[in-house]
C-alpha cells in the first residue's frame, strides 16, 4: 500500500551503505522501494511523512490500518542488527521503542512512532543527558540476555585474534605499545564476559521522545546492535557523545572521568572491570580503523584510553610523552 509515489532513497543513505557494505550495500539499496511497497502492502501501512535513516536504516513514517502512528524500519540483516527485534521483543517496550510486528525474511521492522526532532541531542545540559543514559542502560541490561544473540565472549575472541594482524600495520612504537596494552585490559576480563542484554550502540541520537506526553516513558531507546555481556561494554558511546561538551570544560580528560563515574556509579558496576572493558571497546574502534586502511590510533580513543588509564589497579596503559 505503501509508495502511492515510490519512496526516494535519500543519497546520503546509499553512499552510506556503499561505505560500509560496498556493491551489497548499493544492490540492497536499489532493491529498498521494492521492499518498502511489499512490506506496506502485507501490513496495510501508508506513507504519512518523509523518510529518515541512519547510516545503514530507511525509516519512514507510516500510518496503521487503525489510523495509529509508526514507522517502518528496513535495514540488511547481519550479525549487528539481526538481533534488534529479539532484544526490542525482551524489553517489551521498557527503556526501548516497541516493536509491534516484524518479518524475519527481510528484517523488516514496524516500531512505534517516537519524535526524531527530540532526540538526547536536543538535551542541552549534558550532565542530564549523561544522566538519562545511565538510567536507561540500568534498565536495558537489567535482563538477561534471550538466547540466539551474539555474545561477548565471541566478540572478544575475534578482536584478539586480529589483534597480531593489526600490530604490524601500526607505524609507531607508543601506538602498538597502546594496542597491546588495550589487548591486555580484554584479556584480564575476558574469562567472565556477563549474560546481560546489552544495547551496545547508546548514544545521544538513538534516544528519543515519545510523540507525546502521556504514560510512556520521557525517553526510550531505539537501535540497538545487541549482544549477551558485561554493561561494562556499554559505556563508550556515552563516553564519546558530544565531544565539544568536554572540549569546552578546558580539561577533557576530567570531563570524561566524570562521566564515566556518573555511569559506573547509576549502573553500580565494579569500576576496575568497566574500565578494561571499555578499554576493550576501545580496541574494537582501533581494530575498525586498522581494518578500513588506517595506520595510527585515532587521537579520541587514545585520549578516551589515556584518561580511564589509572583508574584501574595496575593499569598499563602508558602516557607517551609524559
Ligand atoms: N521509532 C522511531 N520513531 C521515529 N523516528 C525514528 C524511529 N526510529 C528511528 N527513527 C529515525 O530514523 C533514524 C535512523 O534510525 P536508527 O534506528 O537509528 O537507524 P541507524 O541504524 O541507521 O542509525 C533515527 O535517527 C531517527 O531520526
Ligand atoms: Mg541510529
Amino acid at each position: 500500500m505503501l509508495p502511492v509515489v515510490p519512496i526516494q532513497v535519500p543519497e546520503a543513505l546509499v553512499a552510506s551503505l556503499v561505505e560500509c557494505h560496498g556493491t551489497d550495500g548499493r544492490v540492497w539499496a536499489e532493491g529498498l522501494p521494492a521492499l518498502a511497497a511489499a512490506t506496506a502492502d502485507r501490513w496495510g501501512l501508508r506513507p504519512d511523512g518523509p523518510p529518515a535513516h541512519g547510516a545503514v536504516a530507511l525509516v519512514l513514517p507510516v500510518r496503521r490500518a487503525d489510523g495509529s502512528r509508526a514507522v517502518l524500519k528496513l535495514q540488511r540483516v547481519d550479525e549487528e542488527t539481526a538481533g534488534e527485534p529479539l532484544a526490542l521483543r525482551a524489553w517489551g517496550g521498557r527503556g526501548a521503542v516497541r516493536l509491534p510486528d516484524h518479518d524475519p525474511g527481510t528484517g523488516s521492522m514496524l516500531l512505534e512512532r517516537l519524535d526524531p526532532a527530540r532526540s538526547l541531542l536536543a538535551l542541552p545540559d549534558d550532565r542530564a543527558a549523561t544522566l538519562v543514559l545511565a538510567d536507561l542502560l540500568a534498565e536495558l541490561t537489567g535482563h538477561r540476555a534471550p538466547p540466539g544473540l551474539r555474545t561477548l565472549a565471541e566478540v572478544a575472541d575475534g578482536l584478539l585474534a586480529e589483534v597480531p594482524a593489526a600490530r604490524e600495520r601500526l607505524a609507531g612504537e607508543d601506538d602498538r605499545r597502546l594496542l597491546a596494552d588495550l589487548a591486555a585490559a580484554l584479556r584480564e576480563v575476558r574469562p567472565e564476559p556477563g549474560d546481560r542484554l546489552l544495547h551496545w550502540d547508546l548514544h545521544y541520537g538513538n534516544v528519543l521522545a515519545p510523540t507525546a506526553p502521556g504514560p510512556r516513558a520521557p525517553w526510550l531507546a531505539i537501535d540497538p546492535k545487541p549482544l549477551a555481556g558485561d554493561p561494562g561494554f556499554e559505556l563508550l558511546p556515552a563516553l564519546g557523545n558530544r565531544w565539544s561538551d568536554l572540549a569546552v570544560t578546558g580539561d577533557l580528560p576530567r570531563a570524561l572521568r566524570l562521566r564515566f563515574d556518573l555511569l559506573t556509579d547509576r549502573l553500580a558496576l565494579d569500576r576496575p572491570r568497566a574500565v578494561r572493558w571499555t578499554l576493550a571497546r576501545v580496541l574494537q574502534n582501533v581494530l575498525w580503523d586498522l581494518a578500513d586502511g588506517g595506520s595510527v590510533i585515532d587521537g579520541t580513543q587514545r585520549t578516551i584510553a589515556e584518561a580511564l588509564s589509572g583508574r584501574e589497579d595496575g593499569s598499563r596503559i602508558t602516557r607517551p610523552g609524559r
